[in-house]
């Protein structure tokens, strides 16, 4: 078992940290157990779980982004009320992103915060989602537009739970750990070059984790380090904006901002310095994992959406972009016109 102890929180990596869960559930002593889940975790990951664990409480929501909301948040309150979950109780959320989001802003906000603890079930969930103490709900379509920034007392990471995620998940959560070596870590990159899709990550999935650790911890309110974690996010969010409104089918968030890494490092390229056979590796790195996108990239909407994002301040579109393969720029601005160049290089490629 690997770990990470911080002031505030620990995480906990490998095949054993259920073990580690089920002691310090015991020495804890807290009042109440309250374990969420989706109903995709409870079929899948539930079961490797519930051994672990004797007096608790189940509560389970749909699964999906669109049930992140205040409906569910209201569910989970009252079924804490209902069961007289006191200031000792906690909550174990068991699942990707949409768990650990509403589980922890839940549990921060319940009797003016209770602990939680993140047991994540995606790739996305254990590399990202589940470190840095964002958490929140969506209100009606703007995501995460409600929320507070708190940690959980624990995150217990076990690969396990990747054996039943579907493969467009995991290519999801791959997009992340790309982002952790871009802004962070050449040698990752370098090694995620040469995996297979079905290959173990485990090694890789650690050193990602300890990026995403090492950045949360120096500045947890996104003053300024915090910000290369938006790498790919500026291009990407807006596209992600423009699929979900537009296509049956939308793009998924890693989806959404493999394009974006790509249309920003053409940025990186035309005003950073980033060489243009690094450009290559980084469009050959997502070129041969994610399907093209066949939807519109339509210039005009896109820039609106990213003039709209909160990241930007005094009026500029603000970009984080990359000097070289591991070191990221933060506060970047650009014109119009490379943006729109950007998007046309993506859909020449
Ligand atoms: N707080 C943060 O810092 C942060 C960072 C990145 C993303 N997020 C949020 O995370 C969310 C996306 O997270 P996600 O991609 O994990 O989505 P998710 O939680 O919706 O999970 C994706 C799908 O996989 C299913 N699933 C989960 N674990 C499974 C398993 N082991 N086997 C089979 N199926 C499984 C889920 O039921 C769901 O259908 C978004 O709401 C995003 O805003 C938060
Ligand atoms: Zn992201």
């Amino acid at each position: 078992m690997k770990e990470i102890i911080q002031k505030d929180f620990e995480i906990y990596f490998g095949s054993d940290v259920l073990e580690k869960l089920a002691e310090i559930l015991i020495n804890k002593e807290y009042s109440k157990v309250f374990v969420l889940v989706d109903n995709n975790t409870k079929n899948y990951c539930w079961p490797i779980l519930s051994p672990y664990l004797v007096n608790f409480q189940l509560i389970e929501i749909e699964s999906g982004e669109n049930h992140k909301n205040l409906h569910n948040a209201e569910k989970i309150w009252t079924r804490l009320q209902q069961f007289q979950a006191d200031k000792h109780a906690v909550i174990i959320n068991l699942g990707g992103g949409v768990i650990s989001d509403l589980g922890g802003f839940v549990a921060a906000t319940y009797k003016r915060g209770i602990d939680f603890i993140n047991i994540p079930t995606t790739l996305l969930g254990m590399v990202d989602a589940s470190i840095g103490g964002k958490l929140g709900i969506d209100l009606h379509a703007l995501k995460n537009a409600v929320g507070v920034i708190k940690n959980p007392k624990y995150i217990f990471i076990d690969p396990i739970f990747l054996n039943t995620l579907p493969v467009n998940e995991r290519r999801n959560g791959l997009a992340e750990v790309c982002k952790h070596a871009l802004i962070d870590d050449k040698s990752l990159f370098e090694k995620l070059l040469h995996i297979e899709e079905k290959e173990n990550l485990d090694a890789l999935l650690f050193q990602s984790i300890k990026i995403k650790v090492k950045i949360v911890k120096k500045d947890p309110f996104e003053k300024d380090l915090r910000k290369s974690l938006n790498f790919g996010h500026t291009v990407g969010h807006a596209i992600e904006t423009f699929s979900l409104k537009n296509d049956s089918n939308p793009l998924k968030h890693g989806e959404a901002i493999a394009i974006g890494m790509i249309c920003e490092a053409y940025m990186s390229a035309a005003i950073q310095g980033l060489t243009s056979s690094e450009l290559k590796s980084i469009c050959k790195y997502f070129l041969n994992r994610f399907p093209k996108y066949k939807g519109k990239l339509p210039e005009n909407e896109l820039i609106e959406y990213m003039r709209n994002d909160k990241k930007n301040e005094e009026g500029f579109i603000n970009f984080t972009l990359l000097k070289k393969i591991g070191k990221a720029k933060i506060n970047c601005h650009c014109h119009d016109e490379l943006i729109i160049k950007s998007l046309a290089f993506y859909k020449n490629l």
